[in-house]
């Protein structure tokens, strides 16, 4: 993928009918360690709230979904107030997540409505929208228009929910996908990875072969008051813009302003399967008539299941945020994040959420691997040079770099350009494991007890691990940015925010740990688990 000057990193908005659960937490947390990834790239990444000017990424929340004013109706409340409820509850899910979000939307905020109404009056003027009439078949539970093919093929129920498809005969506004086709296929065809991952795509471009047909954008206002809940059309207030194009619109309409109009395109929309059609072909379809830049990829990642069974509402079997609290509280936030992030459905099979799986993965990577790391050079180095890093053998430890390690790196920067995350904290992870290989091969604990015969060769061996350990904590950062933050500062190894990645991670370069830099003991970064404890509630 081309690196972009100017980054754009986005989420699906969610639905503010309920609250949030571990698949939304799960797509914001992607999007937020890619967004560090890139802070930490160009060099732009404030060591205060992670967040800056090159970089821009925004979630928020679809507010204008009918079952918004069902799910009100049903607390006695209004359409809005449960929205404002929801929309709260979505902004602390994040915050907790420690998500560096620039940018939080709600489609019911004037900003962004008044852009929806401009795109639409495009649309219009461009003669690509037209009232005609709709028969067919609608999936409330997902707002989603179904064809009679789709619909048949599904059995006439929700592929998502399972529950019944309403037959619907209305009167709509219709926008134009068949027109952009053929332009649209010559995008895919131009662009491999406007879609991943690859499964994806091919799913997308098999259904695409079926041939397009015209989409309703509006659905009437009539006596039922839920259908007051939207966008108004443009001059005609006896209909209202689909939710799903309303919802389309937010990728636009944060950065359509002067100061963040070079956002555009984005960079990434991170979505899950269930949306992939309306992120892959409806929305291109409309930006190719707005005359706007397409997205760079629109990655769909899989779903987080629980024992095997998909989460659902009447199966009660949804990973709650209570539950990731509960996670976090007593295993650090970081150590959540490492195992949704690395062991998360990202790819195209979906991921069982299950404790053992996670107290497998926090003993190896963290608790022995990065944070027993750690503590154990930092011992050596207290015990044997008095906390100070000592003068070593440049040319020992370069060698020995090259020969083991000095692949990391760029394997690092490749896979997470790929947006393969799991990839990229692999290839850090493999960085830790080779200091931890040096270690059991030269035994500098052994070599110690002579320090006069060995001092010199215990030096390199423990300078090599020490910025060794340095390096693999920056790639680790945009997962777990409080646990890196944490042993920098015993370290006293911060590292400069200003500098980009490439420099920063330069093995024994100007911003390498030198001799007589003052390294502390600290805490262990994570205590070992018991895998034979309940799983946290
Ligand atoms: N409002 C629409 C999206 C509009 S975007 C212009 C919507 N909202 S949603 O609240 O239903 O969120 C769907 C998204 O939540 C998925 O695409 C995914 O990002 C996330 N997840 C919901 N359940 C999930 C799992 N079980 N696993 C992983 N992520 C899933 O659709």
């Amino acid at each position: 993928m081309p690196e972009p000057a100017q980054t754009y990193i986005t989420t699906p908005i969610y639905y503010v009918n309920d609250r949030p659960h571990i698949g939304h937490c799960y797509t914001t947390l992607l999007a937020d360690v890619t967004a560090r990834f890139y802070r930490l790239l160009g060099g732009q990444s404030d060591a205060g709230n992670g967040r800056s000017q090159d970089v821009f990424f925004l979630t928020g929340t679809d507010e204008h979904a009918d079952k918004v004013v069902t799910s009100a109706a049903a607390h006695n409340v209004t359409p809005i107030q449960w929205a404002d409820k929801n929309a709260e509850e979505f902004k602390k899910a994040f915050a907790f997540m420690n998500c560096s979000n620039d940018d939080f939307i709600r489609t019911t905020e004037d900003r962004h409505k008044s852009k929806v109404l401009e795109y639409i009056r495009a649309l219009q003027k461009k003669g690509d929208i037209y009232l005609g009439d709709y028969v067919g078949w609608f999936d409330e539970s997902q707002e989603e228009y179904l064809t009679e093919t789709a619909a048949k093929e599904a059995s006439f129920v929700s592929p998502v929910t399972g529950k019944p498809l309403v037959k619907k005969v209305e009167k709509n506004y219709f926008f134009k996908l068949s027109a952009y086709q053929a332009k649209l296929q010559a995008h895919f065809d131009a662009n491999p990875s406007f879609v991943l991952p690859e499964a994806r795509r091919n799913e997308v471009l098999g259904r695409f072969r079926e041939g397009l047909q015209d989409i309703p954008i509006s659905r009437a206002v009539t006596a039922d008051p839920t259908s007051q809940w939207g966008i108004k059309m443009p001059d005609d207030q006896s209909h209202r813009i689909y939710v799903w194009i309303d919802a389309l619109f937010n990728y636009l309409s944060v950065v359509d302003t002067p100061e963040r109009q070079n956002f555009w395109p984005p960079t990434v929309h991170y979505i899950a399967k269930d949306i992939l059609w309306f992120h892959a072909v409806i929305w291109p379809a409309l930006l190719m008539a707005l005359d706007r830049k397409l997205p760079a990829t629109v990655y769909s990642h899989a779903y987080w299941v629980r024992d095997g069974r998909k989460m659902s509402k009447s199966l009660g079997n949804f990973v709650t945020i209570e539950v990731l609290q509960a996670y976090a509280s007593k295993y650090s936030l970081d150590a959540l994040r490492w195992y949704l992030i690395t062991q998360g459905p990202q790819g195209a099979t979906d991921a069982d959420f299950s404790h053992a799986k996670f107290v497998e993965v926090y003993n190896a990577d963290l608790a022995n691997g990065i944070g027993n790391c750690a503590s154990r050079v930092s011992n050596m180095i207290e015990k044997y040079f008095e906390g100070k890093v000592p003068e070593y053998q440049s040319t020992w430890i370069d060698r020995r770099w090259e020969t083991t390690s000095a692949d990391a790196v760029p394997a690092y920067l490749t896979a997470a350009k790929e947006l393969d995350l799991s990839a990229a904290f692999e290839a850090a992870s493999s960085l830790i494991k080779d200091v931890d290989d040096l270690i059991s091969e030269t035994k500098p604990f052994t070599l110690a007890k002579d320090m006069a015969t060995n001092g010199q060769e215990v030096a390199n061996i423990l300078a090599c691990c020490a910025e060794s350990i340095r390096i693999a904590s920056i790639m680790l950062a945009p997962a777990m940015p409080q646990k890196m933050a944490e042993l920098w500062a015993a370290w006293n190894c911060t590292p400069d925010a200003s500098a980009p990645l490439a420099e920063l991670c330069a093995f024994n370069g100007p911003r390498g740990i030198k001799p007589g830099h003052r390294i502390a003991k600290g805490a262990a970064l994570f205590m070992r688990a018991d895998t034979a404890e309940a799983p946290p509630a």
